[in-house]
């Protein structure tokens, strides 16, 4: 049964996809604009912007779960994290429930929560609310960083750790071990309702992270990172993975194997 992704071309949907293509089920894509990239890997591409309802519903039809990944902490031009967040997630929810899908998956930032101070994350907050009261089925992951070529973290680990940030700590999770919770929420047959946090398998702090990606340390290129992405990366995001790894089965990649990777995409 199909399953169709927003947001496909980004860090974790690309690795979704791929994922989902793997094991053998028809994949879906809807992108703003077109991806050749995606068709090459016999996806099923439609064009539309985040909030056309009416062309969302339309790429739905006969779709068992939803996979909405459009979103984060810093929009492009001409949108507002508001509208990215949570005004593109109403509108894939009632697009999902008049298609008749009957689940939906999503991802949001740990500490994702209607009242937080930070603009992103009391958004993120609001639209894990939306879901949780939709009565569709779903699944909803609070995950810490993303560790994978070009993600938040990746990028903050390029630029520098900012030297106030440095004692941040965090549990950092492998972008495969994000990728296979989605794809085993999908694959459950049975009802899913809940929200489960993510993380990795090790604590860090995010000076540490650097000295063990050899980075330097602690550098002034911040000014090109959007300030909205700094800001929830340089907090304390201790997720607790032990409900999700119960639930969906999950084994985490240890720390080092995930930096690893980071560092072969890298170099080649
Ligand atoms: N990465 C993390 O560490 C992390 C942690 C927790 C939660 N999350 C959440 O997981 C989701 C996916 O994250 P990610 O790291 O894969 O993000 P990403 O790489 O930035 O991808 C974002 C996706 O949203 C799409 N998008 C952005 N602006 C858009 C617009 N104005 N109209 C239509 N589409 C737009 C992008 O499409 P284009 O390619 O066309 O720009 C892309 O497909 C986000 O909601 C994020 O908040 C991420």
């Amino acid at each position: 049964v199909p399953v169709l992704v927003t947001g496909a071309t980004g860090v974790v949907g690309r690795a979704l996809v791929r994922r989902l293509l793997a094991s053998g089920g028809e994949v879906r894509a809807y992108v703003r604009r077109d991806a050749p990239e995606l068709r090459a890997q016999g996806v099923k591409v439609a064009v539309g912007a985040a909030d056309h309802e009416g062309r969302l519903e339309a790429a739905l039809e006969q779709v068992h779960t939803l996979v909405h990944l459009i979103g984060g902490p810093a929009p492009g031009p001409g949108a507002t994290v508001e509208w990215l967040n949570l005004e593109t997630t109403l509108v894939a929810l009632r697009a999902a429930r008049n298609a008749g899908v009957r689940r939906i998956l999503y991802l949001a930032p740990l500490g994702a929560d209607p009242s937080a101070s930070n603009p992103f994350l009391a958004v993120a907050g609001r639209a894990v609310a939306a879901i949780l009261a939709s009565g569709l089925e779903h699944a909803v992951f609070l995950s810490a960083p993303i560790l994978a070529p070009g993600s938040g973290l990746a990028r903050l680990l390029e630029a520098g750790v900012p030297r106030r940030a440095a004692g941040v700590r965090l549990r950092p999770i492998a972008v495969a071990d994000v990728v296979e919770a989605l794809a085993a929420a999908d694959a459950r047959e049975a009802e899913v309702r809940g929200a489960w946090e993510l993380g990795g398998p090790e604590t860090v702090t995010l000076a540490d992270l650097a000295r063990r990606v050899r980075r330097r340390p602690l550098a002034g290129r911040l000014r090109r990172l959007p300030r909205p992405l700094v800001a929830t990366l340089a907090r304390d995001q201790l997720a607790d993975p032990g409900a999700a790894l119960a639930r969906f089965g999950l084994r985490l990649t240890p720390l080092d194997e995930a930096l690893a990777e980071l560092e072969a995409d890298r170099s080649s």
